[in-house]
């Protein structure tokens, strides 16, 4: 297969050493949708690709991580999540470990008209974290690493964590979709607003929920 200038690119990336920097917000590559994966890359450097983005999410410490985000515009993302929060907050939150898994071409719609509305943040956005109002449920579509079709149902958090990363895949951060005054420093979530349910951080800072949220 003839290189290309995306296969170059991602060549002279996985050359760089890992774990690979993140790029932050005010990069246009986290702007504009991602090219979907057709062929682009040889089979071996996808799967290089993909370990790279394991091992840079598993540093950051993340649970999800999208191609953009690593400066490469392809519709591509990892997730995992050991899920490690107390017994209350995986009961309010619906946040279920989740294993490791590479998404291709992924895409998602609502399954019913259930939301829910929690504290998120993005590793292109350091420090802070903001309410965003999402999906409790959703179908997603996409390829897994061998071109498998995968066709399954998220809730709770790791639906979340779906729409987070396919929005990444859209030119979409996840403070487009946040409400403003719930905004926060990463330290007064931790201080101040790690309560299972942001319903606390309404009513100090002065922003509403959605009635199921
Ligand atoms: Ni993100």
């Amino acid at each position: 297969m003839p290189s290309t200038p995306l296969s170059d690119h991602v060549e002279a990336l996985l050359t760089s050493g890992l774990p690979l920097p993140i790029v932050a917000a005010g990069d246009p590559v986290l702007r504009r949708p991602a090219e979907p994966v057709d062929g682009q890359l040889p089979d071996g450097l996808l799967a290089r690709l993909a370990e790279a983005m394991r091992v840079t999410m598993r540093a950051a410490p993340g649970v999800g991580l999208a191609a953009p985000q690593i400066g490469v515009p392809l519709r591509l993302a990892v997730v995992e999540d050991a899920a490690t929060v107390s017994d209350e907050v995986r009961a309010a939150r619906g946040r279920l470990p989740q294993p490791f898994r590479v998404l291709v071409n992924p895409s998602y719609e609502a399954v019913g008209e259930g939301s829910a509305a929690f504290y998120e943040g993005c590793l292109s956005v350091p420090g802070y974290q903001a309410v965003v109002t999402r999906h409790e449920r959703v179908r997603l579509r996409a390829l897994d690493e061998l071109g498998r079709p995968v066709d399954e149902e998220f809730a709770g958090w790791p639906a979340r964590i779906v729409q987070h990363e396919t929005d990444h895949l859209n030119g979409t951060l996840y403070l487009d979709r946040a409400e403003p005054r719930s905004l926060a420093s990463t330290q007064s979530v931790r201080e101040r607003w790690a309560q299972p349910t942001p319903h606390l951080a309404a009513k100090e800072l002065g922003f509403s929920l959605p009635e199921s949220g």
